[in-house]
């Protein structure tokens, strides 16, 4: 018999993207290999996303691409997994039949057998959610574009309940992965070549790990310090802070060792006081603005990028204003800017309006867009005439002759290609801007390095 293949989209953010590459792992443990080939598979998954409605929407939208690919091949099983999985599983499954298989982020594990009861005609799902699952011993199947870069999850769920947010519920309970596990995936990522990792979690700043005895307790800043010891020729990235948990200690830690990237991405969501509250974000403007305030302090220089909702319950054109002042306050290096969107089961949605109509909402995102493009801008431009040890990734698409890679504060720089390659470190001379790009001339460098 043909080895059985698995065709798989992933939305969403990185966590997913990292979950997608656990799944892969599993099949391919069970002798399913992957495709890239829709019309190849035998097994279509699609690793879904919740955040937005809009998100959802583009799922629904490809659910119906596959049902007609159904419809030509009836033995071709169809499954949602990820963070849509949980609410909408009555709706997938039982209502509109639109698909065979539907998984949570918790049970991947449960993958190949819930494949075995949906051929044998059952109903196939398992959504609950685990407060010990992390996946630790599962080596994920990087499918990657580049060879150089990887995700590596070192927590799971989020406990923080943000008003507006489904992650709690779509991920569940906050659970922090054995260091270990994690070391000893990044070793293995270090053997195979790769250069930069980067650690994941809703929230990387409450890692926390014990062993049971009192005397091993591990934070974020203590992970993240061992890591960069241990792997000197690999640069390090994580994602996402907590402003209200981003501490001084993580800050020295970041300052001290040369191979964690100088870039925090720090959300904001908001600069009015009042709507943070609201958000139950933990922190005020004043509190957020003391944080970037010693981000510039011990670590200068480091570059700064945001989330912002804008148009939350009740926002005013007041609030909105102090969200414009904060942003323009913290200079960010770049943002993911979003209207706000109500999602069911929230405490948004059950206590509070969504009340901010869809024409202002635009009005104040498009506000918020311009002021952070002119910041990008004002950002890039202070960068001409500078050095950077970029990392390379990849051939640029532009030209083959070019290759692009990585400042250490995220930002994209094309330069020729010379004789350098992906994977190599190199110093990089910028000479022209332009709005998404760093442009600049290679200088005397080796090629692989580990002096970052
Ligand atoms: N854990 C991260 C981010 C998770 S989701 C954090 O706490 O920062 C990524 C971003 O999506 C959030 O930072 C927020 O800006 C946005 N987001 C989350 N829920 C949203 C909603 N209901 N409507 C609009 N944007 C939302
Ligand atoms: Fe959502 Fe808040 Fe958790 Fe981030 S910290 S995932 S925004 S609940
Ligand atoms: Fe979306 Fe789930 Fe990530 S809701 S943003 S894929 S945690």
């Amino acid at each position: 018999m043909n080895k059985r293949r698995l065709y798989i989209e992933t939305y969403g953010c990185q966590m997913n993207v990292s979950d997608s590459e656990v799944v892969v792992s599993i099949m391919q443990e069970k002798d399913i290999g992957i495709t890239s080939c829709i019309d190849q598979a035998d097994i279509i998954l699609i690793n879904t996303c919740s955040i937005r409605e809009n998100a959802e929407q583009r799922v629904w939208g490809r659910l119906d691409v596959f049902r007609q690919v159904k419809k030509k091949r009836p033995d071709v099983l169809v499954g949602v997994i990820g963070c849509m999985a949980e609410r909408l599983k009555e709706r997938l499954l039982e209502k509109e039949k639109l698909v065979d298989i539907v998984v949570g982020p918790d049970a991947y594990r449960e993958l190949p057998a819930l494949m075995e009861e949906a051929e044998a005609g059952q109903q196939a799902i398992n959504v609950l959610l685990s407060r010990e699952e992390t996946y630790a011993d599962i080596n994920p199947v990087r499918t990657g574009k580049n060879r150089v870069s990887a995700f590596v999850s070192i927590m799971r769920g989020c406990n923080n309940f943000c008003a507006y947010c489904v992650v709690p519920y779509t991920r569940g309970r906050e659970r922090s992965r054995d260091p270990e596990s994690i070391l000893g995936e990044i070793n293995e990522l270090d053997e195979k070549g790769y250069r930069e990792v980067t650690l994941l979690g809703q929230n990387v700043n409450s890692y926390l790990w014990k062993n049971g005895t009192k005397e091993a307790v591990i934070s974020f800043a203590d992970l993240l310090e061992k890591t960069a010891l241990r792997f000197p020729g690999i640069r390090l990235r994580f994602s996402t802070s907590h402003p209200r948990d981003i501490s001084d200690e993580l800050l020295h830690v970041m300052a001290r060792n040369s191979n964690i990237c100088k870039h925090i991405h720090l959300p904001a969501q908001s600069g009015s006081s009042r709507i943070l509250k609201l958000m139950n974000r933990g922190y005020s403007r004043e509190k957020y603005l003391e944080r970037i305030e010693a981000i510039r302090t011990i670590i200068p220089g480091c570059a700064l990028s945001t989330d912002i909702i804008t148009g939350f319950c009740s926002e005013t054109e007041d609030d909105h204003q102090q969200t414009l002042s904060l942003m323009e306050e913290a200079g960010y290096d770049f943002a993911y800017m979003f209207k706000y969107s109500e999602r069911p089961g929230t405490f948004a949605a059950s206590k509070l309006k969504d009340d901010v109509p869809e024409d202002v909402k635009t009005k104040r995102l498009n506000e918020i867009i311009t002021l952070q493009g002119s910041s990008s801008a004002v950002s890039k431009k202070a960068d001409m005439g500078k050095t950077f040890e970029v990392l390379v990734e990849g051939t640029s698409k532009k030209s083959n002759k070019e290759l692009y890679g990585r400042t250490s504060g995220n930002k994209v720089v094309v330069f020729p290609s010379g004789h350098f390659k992906p994977g190599d470190y190199v110093n990089v001379r910028i000479t022209r801007v332009t709005p998404a790009t760093l442009i600049g001339v290679t200088e005397n460098t080796t090629g692989a390095s580990n002096n970052h």
